[in-house]
């Protein structure tokens, strides 16, 4: 743990002025969870809209007054007044390392022009969707868990995320457990969302990377689901290349092929970031 205050909401936060920006969005909300995540809500301008799991660019007014954009996913479903994102503070970041001390009143960018492929229009009717991520790439998760379409497509969500350490799991922990008592999805969620989360360096409930739990059948044996198959199972994938990569060959193994969404198929994929790694 670092010097900043964690789980801090700052939603009594004065809010500072500052200069209008091009397709600005007011901070409503900021919860830091850890010293290197972050979540904020922020107001939804009226005209946009999009599918649960896309993303869209934004970002602050970089020192040369010019935007700094990044690709954020929607963490907030498509039927909510609010959006949210969640966010990795990059020490050095040119983004995030601004970002990261953004209060309530503040303004960022918002480019309204969501995109991507972790949407349903991108997979083949199923029975059974995976959900799998690591660190960040929870974010166009926490959307889709919350999208009653998730619901009605199918008979069980399974969502696995992976991170390093126990506190980096809470934010999509906190969201599973608020589902069941959400006066909108509350109903439709029921029993049909079940909830996987690994840790692979410090000691939890349960450990291990995705790829191993699902290559050792465990997280079948343990959540009393038969293997992957082609004609029940649908995936969506997030996380960094290398898991990406990883992921896709076994869901290759399983018989599953990647979709887009001029091309529907059993799974799709998504980068949570670009490059190596911090
Ligand atoms: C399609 C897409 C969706 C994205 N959605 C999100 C999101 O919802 N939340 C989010 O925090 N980031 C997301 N990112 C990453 C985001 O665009 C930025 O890279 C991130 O905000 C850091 O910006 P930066 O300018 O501070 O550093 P950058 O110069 O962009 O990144 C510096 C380095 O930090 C590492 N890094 C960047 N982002 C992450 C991350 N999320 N997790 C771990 N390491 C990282 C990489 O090694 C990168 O090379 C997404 C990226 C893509 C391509
Ligand atoms: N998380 C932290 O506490 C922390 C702190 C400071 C700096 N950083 C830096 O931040 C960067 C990003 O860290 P991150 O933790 O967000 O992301 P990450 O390195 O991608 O790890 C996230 C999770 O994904 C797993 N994973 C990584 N590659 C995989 C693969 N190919 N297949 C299956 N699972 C895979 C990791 O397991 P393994 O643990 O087995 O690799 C970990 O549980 C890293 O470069 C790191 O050095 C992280």
């Amino acid at each position: 743990m670092t010097e900043v205050t964690l789980m801090t909401d700052e939603k009594t936060a004065a809010a500072p002025v500052k200069p209008h920006l091009p397709d600005a969005a007011k901070v409503t909300s900021v919860t830091h969870w850890t010293d290197r995540l972050f979540s904020f809500r922020v107001e939804r301008p009226r005209t946009l809209r999009f599918r649960s799991g896309e993303f869209v660019m934004i970002g602050l007014l970089g020192d040369t007054g010019k935007p700094l954009l990044r690709a954020y996913s929607i963490a907030s479903p498509a039927w909510d007044e609010e959006l949210e994102f969640y966010s990795i503070k990059v020490p050095d970041g040119p983004l995030t390392s601004r970002l990261q001390h953004i209060k309530v009143g503040d303004e960022i960018i918002l480019r309204p022009k969501p995109v991507g492929t972790l949407v349903h229009d991108a997979l083949l009717p199923g029975k059974r969707l995976w959900f799998l991520a690591t660190g960040t790439g929870i974010a166009p998760f926490a959307s889709l868990m919350r999208e009653p379409d998730t619901y009605e497509k199918y008979d069980q969500i399974i969502m696995m995320h992976t991170c390093r350490e126990v506190a980096e799991l809470e934010y999509g922990r906190q969201l599973v457990d608020s589902l069941k008592d959400d006066p909108l999805i509350g109903e439709m969620v029921g029993d049909k969302l079940l909830y996987y989360p690994t840790t692979t360096r410090e000691p939890f409930a349960r450990m291990g990377r995705v790829t191993d739990n699902l290559s050792s059948g465990k997280v079948f044996a343990d959540l009393g689901l038969p293997p992957m198959d082609r004609a029940t199972d649908r995936a969506m994938v997030c996380g960094s290349l290398a898991f990406n990569v990883d992921v896709k060959a076994i869901l290759e193994g399983f018989g599953l092929r990647e979709g887009a969404n001029s091309d529907p198929q059993e799974y799709v994929v998504e980068k949570a970031f670009v490059g190596d790694g911090i």
